[in-house]
């Protein structure tokens, strides 16, 4: 929304579009936008199948004309990329969604709306006939209801009244032609923030929340700050860009000021102010969003010289992990301090377990850092997938400490298990790559792994940073453990080695690339190993998968006669983790039950491992390192192969079909 220089609708589509690039990771089957025809008079959208950027083509075919290049002082646009949910992706069901052929009312919507079916069916009852097969179309119809029955609402007051009818979780935006210079948006269970740019220093630090009704006494009331005389600022800047979006790399070249909006918030950009309004308030309700200042820097999102972000992500891992122990472990005095939980460790410590819980990629790092946390707490550790937790209505108690584990922050089924263990009056802390999102900010305590921003939608640098963490706070947890010390010190050493290791197993990646060109043609890989690289197994082949649509199998080398056995012959690919560690001796027999099937394992070894090299005539060797680590530098060269496979297989290295970043729908 840009109230601050005149613009032509060339350039606030250039905006829009840039904007939808950068959050093209969080799912891309179809686009659209909606911007003011020239004569202000109608809402104008064009809306696409597939990528940005065959909407960007669309877009300069369709305004190529001299009246989108004239300045306007004020432009509201909205912009959408899709990962379908309800509805095959095509331009019919790519947002904007509309209210009628006038295009009274565009509506952009992430998440789902759980009711549609009765909201539809009883629209339909009043005539309204739909296009698309949509959840968010029945939302652009409501709001049109309500408008043909409450002519004098004001536009917020309209999507006021239509969220309060709709189930389900969505952050939405709603655009109208009767409303012109006008936005609303909201959100519930799907984040959705407010970025301001201003070409003064913003005067205020706070935006006052609005509570109660219009109608009850004509204005919303603005409530006074109790802990101070003086009152917060309304939004007064006239020169002002607002940005609504659903995550901050959509804005952050614009602005790093943002407010990040709850649950039923209301926002509504009327004349260039900001007002965000709540129907109710209850005691402990605040009175004003603070606004946050990023710390994320626009080159962190950018590509640099890579040709993709996974790609980029991937190498950056030895200062991923640094970032993550930065100001933490404190190598010369061999301690180490988590400022997001430190007040929580004498609670934590008396807990009566501890619950390991995520999806994907998250979840294994879970898998990868279990055994040590109970060897350094001393605690039963359970590890969960977040759905599968939910499915099974897991008993929770009061004195249970559940770890929710979230690149993103907003993955809807890790947040769904943690309000479940929260309800049940269990110690939420959140493991997480955003800040500000959502399990950061439900979560009682946690960690930021600061890995920095990841765009790849196939997670890497997270992962490792996630491990870190845990192992971090298994440190942390064992502090005082006399008889633990010498083993805390091993693992202290091990992290301080790491990063250069790290940078040793990245330059495997040619030897990896070549050993790509020999896979690559294959049906499927399977991957075995166990103990602290039973994890790697996992995310390898979880990587394998989503990168190169390959079958993969992440084996437990342990239970290879159970079954999997069978699944080896000459032709089949094998990749075996086998490191001179508690379980080498059993992970050579597995390796020796392989071979005699005629299998014919690429081998991941220690550096100079020359006896088990001998075993085949492929091997990948890694530095050597403390056991409970090893996790770190096996996953890299998987990450390499998955991303090798995956170029010479022509995939969509950073957009994955069918995948999505950022899972918010359950
Ligand atoms: C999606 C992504 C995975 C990711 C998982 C969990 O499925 O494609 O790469 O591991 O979500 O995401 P989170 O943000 O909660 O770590």
């Amino acid at each position: 929304l840009n109230y601050l220089t005149p613009k032509s609708r060339q350039e606030v589509l250039d905006l829009l579009v840039t904007g939808l690039k950068r959050l093209e990771y969080r799912g891309y089957d179809s686009t659209g936008v909606a911007i003011d025809s020239p004569d202000n008079k109608d809402i104008v959208m064009v809306k696409r199948t597939g990528k940005v950027k065959v909407l960007e083509d669309a877009i300069q075919e369709h305004f190529s004309g001299a009246e989108y290049s004239e300045p306007v002082k004020t432009h509201v646009g909205i912009a959408h990329t899709r990962w379908a949910t309800h509805g095959v992706p095509c331009e019919r069901n790519s947002h904007p969604q509309r209210s009628d052929e006038g295009n009274s009312f565009v509506v952009v919507h992430n998440g789902i709306i759980t009711n549609y079916n009765d909201v539809k069916t009883f629209l339909s009852k009043k005539g309204y006939e739909f296009e698309s097969d949509t959840d968010t179309e029945v939302f652009a119809k409501l709001v049109h209801h309500l408008w043909k029955k409450h002519p004098n609402y004001s536009f917020r007051e309209l999507v006021e009244q239509a969220i309060l009818q709709v189930e389900g979780a969505f952050a939405i935006a709603v655009k109208s032609k009767h409303f012109p210079g006008e936005c609303v948006a909201s959100r519930r269970s799907s984040p959705l923030l407010v970025g301001i740019k201003t070409k003064t220093r913003l005067a205020t630090d706070h935006i006052p929340i609005l509570y109660g009704k219009d109608a009850d006494s004509g204005k919303p009331q603005v409530l006074p700050r109790s802990d101070s005389t003086s009152e917060f600022m309304p939004m007064a800047e006239k020169e002002v860009e607002y940005f609504f979006a659903s995550d901050a790399s959509a804005v952050i070249e614009h602005t790093n000021r943002v407010i990040y909006l709850e649950d039923d918030d209301v926002a509504a950009v009327r004349d260039g102010i900001l007002s965000i309004h709540r129907l109710k308030k209850s005691l402990d309700d605040p009175h004003a969003r603070e606004i946050t200042t990023l710390k994320m820097e626009i080159q962190q999102i950018m590509k640099g010289n890579y040709d993709y972000f996974m790609q980029k992500e991937i190498f950056e891992q030895p200062d991923s992990v640094v970032n993550t122990m930065r100001g933490r472990v404190r190598f010369e005095e061999n301690s180490i301090v988590l400022g997001g939980i430190k007040d929580f460790i004498p609670e934590i410590k008396r807990c009566r377990r501890l619950m390991l819980i995520g999806c994907g990629t998250s979840y294994h790092s879970a898998v990868a850092t279990r055994q040590l946390l109970e060897e350094l707490t001393e605690l039963p550790v359970m590890v969960e997938l977040a759905s599968d937790f939910l499915d099974r209505n897991t008993p929770i108690f009061r004195d249970d400490v559940c770890f929710f584990i979230s690149q993103s922050g907003e993955t809807a089924d890790t947040l769904m298990a943690l309000r479940y263990c929260k309800q049940r009056g269990a110690l939420i802390v959140g493991i997480t790559n955003t800040v500000g999102s959502s399990i950061c900010r439900e979560s009682h305590c946690g960690v930021h792994i600061n890995a920095g921003p990841e765009i790849g939608v196939a997670s890497t640098k997270a992962y490792t940073s996630q491990f870190i963490s845990l192992v971090m706070f298994a440190l942390v947890m064992s502090e005082d453990r006399l008889s633990l010390q010498q083993r805390r010190l091993e693992i202290l050493h091990a992290l301080s080695k790491l990063a250069d290791q790290i940078r040793e197993v990245l330059k495997l990646d040619s030897k990896v690339r070549e050993l790509a060109k020999d896979l690559y043609q294959h049906k499927s890989l399977l991957i075995m190993g166990r103990g602290y690289n039973f994890a790697t197994c996992l995310e390898g082949a979880l990587k394998v998968k989503e990168l190169t649509y390959m079958h993969s199998e992440g084996i437990m080398a342990g239970e290879l006669k159970h079954g999997p056995l069978a699944l080896v012959d000459d032709s089949m690919p094998v990749l075996m983790i086998v490191l001179r560690d508690p379980v080498y001796v059993k992970c050579m027999n597995a390796l020796q039950q392989v071979t005699s099937r005629k299998g014919c394992p690429v081998i991941i070894c220690e550096e100079g491992d020359e006896e088990t090299k001998a075993f085949s005539s492929r091997s990948l060797e890694i530095p050597r390192t403390v056991d409970c680590l090893q996790g770190i530098l096996t996953v890299i060269p998987m990450q390499l192969l998955s991303y090798h496979i995956a170029v010479l297989r022509g995939c969509d290295v950073d957009c994955p079909r069918n995948l999505a970043k950022s899972v918010t729908v359950e």
